[in-house]
């Protein structure tokens, strides 16, 4: 009787790993849809609004970017704390964008859009800020040398920005999260912006 009964519990386990699996592949590109730690991103907008408050063109819009906003709620929190910035979060699950969508409508975000496209082809020339928690870092960091600004600030939860980018911090976070205690803060500089535009040249 035991024995059927952790048998049972067993397959209800397995199948459920498998689903949760099919469904990263299929919807979410490999990338699971886990949200940043909340002692993160306390600290990614305290960030941001730091950045935003010290910039010398205040009259041009403050645009927010989450790449991989998985359901929106992280977007949703910048952009109620922020009501001076826009915030666009980009999402290539279909439910997740629906979802998403969805909330923005019943809690009525007026600074808040979602996109439902593949961060790798959809502009991000307009940013004045980036947040990420997502893998595949060094094809993404290729894009944010292309398209970013000098000055803008990217925060990464977790994991490193690769082709060449330099963390200007490295912070430690205590979170409850067993897998999230880094961030790291980087912003795209003047040098670097030459150098990409001359390596075009
Ligand atoms: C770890 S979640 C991050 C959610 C949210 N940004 C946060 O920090 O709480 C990453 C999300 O990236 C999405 N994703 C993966 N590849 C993508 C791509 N190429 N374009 C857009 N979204 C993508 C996944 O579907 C997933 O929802």
């Amino acid at each position: 009787m035991a024995i059927e009964i952790f048998l049972d519990v067993l397959f209800a386990v397995t199948l459920f790993l498998l689903l949760w699996n099919v469904n990263i592949l299929v919807f979410n590109r490999g990338i699971p849809n886990i949200r940043t730690a909340p002692a993160i991103r306390k600290k990614i907008i305290s960030l941001l609004k730091e950045h935003e408050a010290a910039r010398a063109d205040r009259t041009q819009p403050y645009i927010i970017y989450d790449l991989g906003s998985g359901n929106g709620l992280f977007a949703r929190q910048i952009a109620r704390e922020m009501p001076q910035a826009t915030v666009i979060g980009v999402e290539v699950s279909g439910p997740s964008y629906d979802w998403s969508m969805m909330m923005k409508k019943q809690m009525k975000i007026g600074n808040l859009d979602y996109k439902h496209a593949d961060v790798f082809t959809h502009d991000i020339r307009d940013a004045s800020a980036v947040v990420l928690f997502f893998y595949q870092l060094d094809k993404l960091g290729k894009k944010l040398h292309e398209e970013l600004k000098p000055g803008t600030l990217i925060t990464s939860n977790k994991f490193r920005l690769g082709d060449g980018w330099q963390p200007a911090q490295s912070l430690k976070v205590w979170t409850l999260y067993p897998f999230q205690k880094r961030l790291f803060v980087y912003y795209k500089t003047s040098l670097q912006y030459l150098a990409f535009a001359g390596a075009l040249l």
